[in-house]
């Protein structure tokens, strides 16, 4: 399957990088090991080593440079081969890795698989995460067994909250809500809003506690490849958004290969919210439980019977709530065109010897 590589994806939360050590994680069908260097930047390399192809990061770090397991070749930050301590010392011109893009942003490391220049500004803008913006934040990482265009699916419709998340995030009159789809710089918006609703349990056990009917918003925007912010909340019915009752929903699909997907989230809760710890940490457990226990198996499920089939062979029935699904798989696959053509490797011509002239 073909990935659209020349983009920021999370490789995981920044935190997770130690100094002094290594972290591996497969992205995009590739093995890539992270570590920091002695001043605290982070890198990227591929985990291949090129003499016998041994995982890197069952080496170990030596200063800013691994040292491969097996033989003791040594690479530096750039995946420049340094140091061959057998024979000679040369050092053969294939003794190298590729070293990747990376960058510390909102609490995440974002790394860049693509041969195109990798630009730190088109990041996607998720500040909300940032403590000067005041937010109290919650964060958490769940492994899919899923191709992330089906998780994709699941963020950007929520018209599932009703049946999956009931009791959680969904009441029964959220059904037939008004949705508007909206398609800006490449970004697809999908807006819910449901007016004169009962509470869903998530937002009366933490905002409101009265039990009285609410309206509410879940207003999705996709950032491609495989981004997504949510701003979901409730005001009192024909009222006005507060400093409290609403909260931003980060979701963050990587791939890690063709049926399966990183899946980093987090909260941020604006500074008017007055929630007591115990609260902030049920508000938290609940999310991760909808996603975890109700959303994960379903998609699990979903790629399982799938299977290897191609997904539009196999004919999916097609509602009104699949407009922005339909609309963000357009978007990849033409994407993924794009990127192919970006990548694709200048082919030499090849000079054909004319046939010798008859004699
Ligand atoms: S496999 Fe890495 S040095 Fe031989
Ligand atoms: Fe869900």
């Amino acid at each position: 399957m073909a990935f659209i590589k020349n983009a920021w994806y999370v490789a995981c939360w920044s935190g997770e990088v130690k100094p002094g050590e290594m972290f591996h994680r497969k992205l995009l069908n590739e093995l890539v090991v992270f570590y920091r260097k002695e001043d605290g930047t982070a890198v990227a390399l591929q985990d291949r080593c090129p003499h016998r192809f041994i995982p890197l990061h069952l080496g170990k770090l030596v200063g800013d440079a691994i040292e491969c397991a097996y033989h003791g070749l040594t690479f530096d930050c750039s995946g420049t081969c340094v140091k061959n301590p057998h024979g000679d010392g040369k050092v053969p011109a294939a003794a190298k890795v590729r070293s990747y893009p990376v960058a510390d942003k909102h609490g995440m490391l974002w790394i860049w698989m693509g041969s195109q220049a990798a630009d730190r500004a088109t990041i996607p803008n998720y500040d909300v995460l940032e403590s000067k913006a005041g937010f109290a934040t919650s964060r958490g990482y769940l492994h899919i067994q899923a191709n992330y265009e089906l998780m994709g699916e699941n963020l950007l419709d929520l018209s599932h909250i009703t049946y999956l998340h009931d009791g959680y995030l969904g009441s029964p009159e959220q059904v037939g809500a008004v949705q508007v789809l909206k398609e800006e710089g490449g970004k697809i918006h999908c807006n819910r809003w449901m007016p004169r609703i009962s509470v869903p349990p998530i937002f009366d056990m933490v905002y409101r506690r009265d039990g009285k009917p609410v309206d509410m918003w879940t207003n999705m925007t996709w950032i491609p490849p495989s981004c997504f912010l949510l701003d979901s909340g409730v005001h009192e019915v024909d009222g006005e958004r507060e400093d409290h009752g609403w909260y931003y929903g980060v979701h963050i699909l990587t791939p890690e290969s063709d049926k399966t997907t990183h899946y980093h989230f987090a909260a941020a809760m604006p500074p008017g919210t007055n929630m007591t710890p115990e609260e902030a940490a049920k508000f938290s457990a609940l999310r991760r439980h909808a996603f975890e226990a109700q959303d994960k198996p379903i998609i699990d499920a979903q790629q399982a019977a799938i299977g290897d089939n191609d997904f539009w062979d196999m004919k999916p029935v097609l509602l009104s709530i699949d407009a922005g699904p339909v609309r963000m798989r357009r978007a990849i696959e033409r994407m993924v065109r794009e990127d192919a053509e970006a990548e694709a490797p200048v082919v030499p011509v090849k000079l054909i010897r004319p046939a010798p002239a008859p004699v």
